[in-house]
Formats: C-alpha cells, structure tokens, sequence
C-alpha cells in the first residue's frame, strides 16, 4: 500500500464530527505516515483556542491562518492530516490540498448531530438549533467536498478501524483511475 501511495500524503475533508483526527490517526498508524491535525496546528501558531480565534480575530483571520496552515502541510509527503471542515470553501487551499490525496469522510447528519450534540469547541455550532445549522452548512459544502478524489460514506456502526480498512483497500483503485497523475490535477 505505502508503496503504491509512493509517500503522497492524504488530506482528510468532511464536516464537524466525522471524525477525520479519530480516523487519520489509525490510518497513518497503518502507513506508517505523520499525522498531523490543522486545527491543532492552528491553535499552537495563534496561541489561542479555535474559540478564542474567532471571538478575538473572528473567522476571516482564522481561515488566512488555516490557508497558512495548509500551505506548509502541502509540502510534506508521508503525511495523514485532518484538516478543519472548513477547509474547502477558500478555492486557493485547492491547490495546496490537490498536492496529496483528497479523502472524504461524508457521514450522515444524524450521526454529526449525536457526535456533537455537547460540542463546545466549534464556535460556528454554538448557536441555534445543531441540526438546522449542520444542514445548511452541509449544503452549502457538500458540492466542494464531492470533488474529493476518494469519497467514503460512513455505514452506520463503522469504526474508526474499519474505515481506516476500507479507506486503504480503496486507495489503490483511485491511484490506478488517477493514472498516477494525481499530482499535477488542478494544480
Ligand atoms: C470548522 C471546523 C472545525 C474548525 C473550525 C471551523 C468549519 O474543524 O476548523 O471550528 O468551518 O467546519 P473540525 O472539522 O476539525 O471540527
């Protein structure tokens, strides 16, 4: 498997709570890759939490650090990095998440909303109804995390272990549909 990712990284996408840190950690395990979280990343360049970024900053200094963030991930190879849900609505981290594997975790809402129904980390869940606030950021999103190169729908009862499995015997077929190239798409 390493062997046919011949060291590209692979970047974990997807909403709030489906569980890309959870997941990416045993994936890299499994690899033998680093793995690295963004907004952990984040939180260490700001010297704040996430919380306290967009009270203090607000969102659009938080999404520059994010870009920044991405920027010197997307130079690293060998790597698994959850990156924060967010991540696709700047069209320039494209370029920098097309530099590696683009993975997403699409797990139902229903699912999302038991995940972090006592989630007080996410500033943009923190008001009005959970639900109806992961809806539409789901519709929002949903479009720009489709043109991940492998997408992986969670099945109710999965765990971490086993999407890790299906997300390593799925890896080769996209490389092969890839033709290798996958590198130099959209970049
Ligand atoms: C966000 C997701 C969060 C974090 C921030 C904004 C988003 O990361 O980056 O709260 O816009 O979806 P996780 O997806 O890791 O929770």
């Amino acid at each position: 498997m390493t062997a046919s990712l011949q060291g590209l990284s692979i970047f974990l996408i997807g909403m709030m709570g489906s569980g890309k840190s959870t997941v990416g950690k045993v994936l890299a395990h499994h690899l033998n890759y680093r793995f690295f979280d963004s907004d952990v990343l984040i939180e260490k360049v700001a010297q704040q939490s996430i919380t306290e970024i967009f009270q203090d900053q607000g969102e659009t200094a938080f999404r520059e650090i994010e870009t920044q963030i991405l920027r010197e991930l997307s130079a690293c190879l060998r790597s698994v990095i959850a990156t924060g849900g967010g991540v696709v609505l700047e069209q320039m981290n494209w370029s920098h998440l097309r530099q590696g594997l683009i993975i997403w975790l699409d797990v139902p809402i229903d699912l999302l909303v038991q995940r972090l129904e006592k989630d007080r980390t996410r500033p943009l869940l923190q008001q009005g109804d959970l639900r109806a606030k992961l809806t539409t950021l789901l519709d929002q999103r949903k479009a720009l995390y489709g043109e991940a190169d492998l997408i992986i729908s969670l099945q109710a009862g999965q765990s971490p272990e086993q999407l890790a499995e299906l997300i390593l015997e799925r890896i080769p077929l996209v490389l092969k549909s890839g033709e290798g190239d996958l590198r130099s798409q959209n970049n």
